[in-house]
C-alpha cells in the first residue's frame, strides 16, 4: 500500500508526542488508515536539543516553509504555534501546494481560519484541527460531524488547561498564581506567551472556532469579550469555596435574538455542578441541542493527550476521509456576532 508520508514543523511538546506515538502505534494506525504512516520528514529550530524520541532515517528540512513545500510529503502536520510568521506561511504554502494541513494551532485558525478554509477547499484537501480546541477532548469531530443533525443553542466550558490548572491548585493548595503558572509551564501546558492562556486570549480562540462549527458562522474573535484570571488570589477562591462556589474560566457562546454572543470570563459555579468537579488541566465542553445535550470532559492540554488528536486527524488524512474545514463551505457561513458588550 502507498505510505502515507507525514511532515512535522514543531518539535516541541506536541510535536515530540506525534512523533513519539506514531512510531509506537505503527502497527495499529496502518491497519486503521489501511495504509501505513511515516513521519518522513521534520523541522524545528534546534537539530541538536534531545528530544527523546528517534529521527533515525528521518529528513530535516530546513524551515517550516520549504518543508511543507516538498514534493515528497503528502501531509503537513504544523506544530509549531502562532498566527503569523512560520506558522502561517508554511500552512499556506502546503494548501497551496495541495497537500493536506493538520494543525493545532488555535491562534492562527482564529485569525486566518475562513481563508485558510477557502484555500484547502480550492484544492481540495483536508484543513483538519482537532487538537487545536480543549486537546484530547474529541469536540471539532462532535460538532463537525456527529451532531449535524442538531440546532445548536449554547456551547460553552472550561477550553484552557492552564487557567483551570492554576485555578484549582490555587483553590485547593492555597499556592501563589505566578508559581502555578511557572508549574503549568513546566508541565508543557501554557502556551509559549503565558498571556494567552491567563488573560484569556487562548480560550477566546477556541471559542470563536467553536462558535464558527456550532452555528455555521464566520471565526470572529473581535465580538467576544474577554477577562482572564490574572488578578484571582487564593483568597478570593477561599471565599468562593466557603459561600458553595468554584470559579472557572469559561468561554460561552449562545444564540440570542440579535446574533450569537461569545463571552470568556471567570465564573462563580456552584459547588455540586458538573463543571465544578472538572479541575486541574481537564477541559469540559458542554453542547445544548435540540436533540442532544452532553458534556464532554477530558485533557485539554498536554503533549500526549495533544498528540492523540493529532493523529486522529493524520489517520482521517490516510483514509481520504474529508469534511468541510467549518461545516460548510466559507462562503455559506454567515455573519456571527453581535456587538462587542
Ligand atoms: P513548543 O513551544 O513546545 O514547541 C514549538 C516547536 O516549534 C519547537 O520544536 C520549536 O523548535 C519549533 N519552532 C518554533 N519556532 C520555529 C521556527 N521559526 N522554525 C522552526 N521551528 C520552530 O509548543 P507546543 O508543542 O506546546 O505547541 C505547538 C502548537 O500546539 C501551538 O500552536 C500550541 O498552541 C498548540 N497546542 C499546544 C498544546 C499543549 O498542551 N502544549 C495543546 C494544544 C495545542 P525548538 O524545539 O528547536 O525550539
Ligand atoms: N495552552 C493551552 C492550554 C494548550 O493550556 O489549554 C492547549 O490548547
Amino acid at each position: 500500500q502507498d505510505v502515507l508520508k507525514v511532515g512535522i514543523a514543531g518539535l516541541g511538546t506536541v510535536g515530540a508526542s506525534v512523533v513519539r506515538l506514531i512510531a509506537k502505534r505503527d502497527n495499529r494506525l496502518a491497519e486503521a488508515a489501511g495504509r501505513p504512516i511515516r513521519v518522513t520528514a521534520v523541522t524545528a529550530r534546534s537539530r541538536r536539543k534531545d528530544r527523546g524520541i528517534d529521527l533515525s532515517g528521518v529528513r530535516w528540512a530546513a524551515d517550516p516553509v520549504s518543508l511543507a513545500a516538498d514534493p515528497d510529503i503528502d501531509v503537513f502536520v504544523e506544530l509549531v504555534g502562532g498566527a503569523e510568521g512560520p506558522a502561517r506561511e508554511a500552512v499556506e504554502m502546503a494548501l497551496s501546494k495541495g497537500k493536506a494541513v493538520v494543525t493545532a494551532n488555535k491562534a492562527l485558525l482564529a485569525a486566518h481560519g475562513p481563508a485558510l478554509a477557502r484555500k484547502a477547499e480550492a484544492k481540495g484537501v483536508a484543513l483538519n484541527f482537532e487538537a487545536a480546541v480543549a486537546g484530547g477532548i474529541p469536540v471539532i469531530k462532535t460538532l463537525r460531524e456527529s451532531l449535524l443533525g442538531n440546532t445548536i443553542e449554547r456551547v460553552y466550558g472550561i477550553l484552557n488547561g492552564t487557567c483551570n490548572y492554576i485555578l484549582t491548585r490555587m483553590a485547593e493548595e492555597g499556592i501563589a498564581f505566578e508559581d502555578c503558572l511557572k508549574d503549568a509551564q513546566k508541565l508543557g501546558y501554557a502556551e509559549a506567551d503565558p498571556t494567552f492562556d491567563v488573560d484569556g486570549f487562548d480560550t477566546a480562540h477556541k471559542l470563536s472556532l467553536l462558535t464558527s462549527l456550532a452555528f455555521g458562522t464566520l471565526v470572529d474573535t473581535k465580538g467576544i469579550s474577554i477577562e482572564g484570571i490574572r488578578s484571582i488570589k487564593p483568597v478570593d477562591l477561599r471565599m468562593a469555596e466557603e459561600l458553595g462556589y468554584r470559579v472557572k474560566l469559561l468561554g460561552v457562546a449562545q444564540r440570542t435574538a440579535d446574533g450569537v454572543e461569545q463571552r470568556v470570563h471567570p465564573t462563580f459555579v456552584p459547588k455540586d455542578a458538573a463543571i465544578a468537579q472538572v479541575n486541574g488541566v481537564l477541559n469540559a465542553v458542554a453542547i445544548d441541542a435540540d436533540a442532544v445535550d452532553l458534556t464532554l470532559v477530558g485533557p485539554g492540554a498536554g503533549g500526549d493527550a495533544t498528540a492523540s488528536a493529532v493523529i486522529a486527524d493524520i489517520v482521517d488524512v490516510a483514509r481520504g476521509h474529508r469534511t468541510a474545514p467549518f461545516i460548510r463551505p466559507v462562503a455559506a457561513l454567515t455573519k456571527p456576532s453581535r456587538a462587542p458588550m
